[in-house]
């Protein structure tokens, strides 16, 4: 995999002293959507800052596409579109005239097809003549992504894009995210709603105290601290867990009617074992299912 970010050994203290970000390195490869994720002021819209050029790193080194963040701002900045976590758009403005407005800035010479395809995928067409102050909180959020796109950036960074939505706004922007990584645009977002990073992240990095706990494609990451817990209901009450079954660490729960058995996910096999001497032991079963770990479960304990 080819980054297209790269940083290394990043530090930010803010002016009163404290420490935001403590030794952050990872990349960002070209393509992929990649979530920060961590709770708040875990550091995250620092880190965002930091690589989008708005703040200053302390110490370290920040690299798109081989261009250093301090070095080189406006060449990076122009690879870069910004949705940040604070709206704020000019209320009396069209859609149409604030998303070219936005382009402007960037020095790009107007291209109104390309301003067109990005309102029609948002599904603001219609509304490109709209007055933003008439638009739904929806709209609103979907023309900030429309801002952010307006340059036609490589890259895009959504910090907490569903914070404080609704559940229906929260999938239409998930929906969005999708379709812009289809386009090829490299999505990095920040989130602090870890069932946000598991659906939508091809990698996940935890972020805690200015930190990065872990960076990791999130298949694996769920896979490998990932366990599986199979819960088992049996016909007849249990006291004591006979002496063959001791090696499965069972739990008894339910007033002695439910055995829990934690096992890996890579471990299956164990299973069949755990049923074949459950069956030799005369228990037999009533019903049987399977509960997996999430994301959140390997951040909480991360974390702890
Ligand atoms: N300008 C600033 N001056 C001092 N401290 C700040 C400043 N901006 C943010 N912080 C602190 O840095 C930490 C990280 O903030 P932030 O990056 O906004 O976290 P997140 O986006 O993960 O919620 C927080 O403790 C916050 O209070
Ligand atoms: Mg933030």
């Amino acid at each position: 995999m080819e980054p297209i970010i790269s940083i290394n050994a990043l530090f930010k203290s803010y002016k009163n002293g404290f420490m935001a970000l403590s030794d952050v390195s990872l990349n960002i490869n070209k393509g992929e959507i990649f979530a920060l994720l961590g709770p708040n002021g875990a550091g995250k819209t620092t880190l965002i800052s930091i690589i989008t050029g708005i703040s200053i790193p302390t110490s370290g080194e920040v690299k798109v596409k081989d261009f250093d963040v301090t070095k080189h701002p406006i060449k990076t900045k122009s690879i870069i579109g910004l949705v940040p976590q604070e709206v704020s758009i000019e209320p009396f403005e069209t859609v149409m005239s604030s998303i070219s407005f936005s382009r402007g800035l960037f020095g790009k010479p107007q291209n109104l097809e390309y301003l067109k395809s990005i309102l029609k995928q948002l599904s603001l067409w219609d509304k490109r003549n709209t007055k933003i102050i008439e638009l739904s909180g929806g709209m609103k959020r979907r023309v900030l992504i429309a801002k952010a796109l307006s340059h036609e950036p490589d890259i895009l960074f959504l910090d907490e894009p569903t914070a404080g939505v609704d559940v229906e706004l929260r999938k239409d922007m998930w929906k969005i995210i999708k379709s812009l990584k289809k386009n090829g645009v490299t999505i990095i977002l920040t989130t602090h709603y870890i069932d946000e990073a598991e659906y939508l992240a091809d990698r996940v990095a935890f972020i805690n105290e200015g930190k990065i706990l872990i960076v990791e494609d999130k298949q694996i990451l769920i896979n490998k601290m990932g366990k599986k817990t199979l819960s088992i209901k049996v016909d007849k009450k249990i006291i004591n867990i006979p002496e063959k079954l001791h090696k499965y660490k069972l739990e008894i729960s339910d007033n002695g009617h439910t055995l829990t058995y934690n096992y890996n996910i890579n471990n299956k096999t164990e299973i069949t074992n755990l049923l074949n001497d459950l069956s030799n032991e005369n228990i037999r079963l009533k019903d049987i299912y399977t509960d997996q770990s999430s994301l959140e479960d390997i951040f909480v304990k991360m974390v702890n």
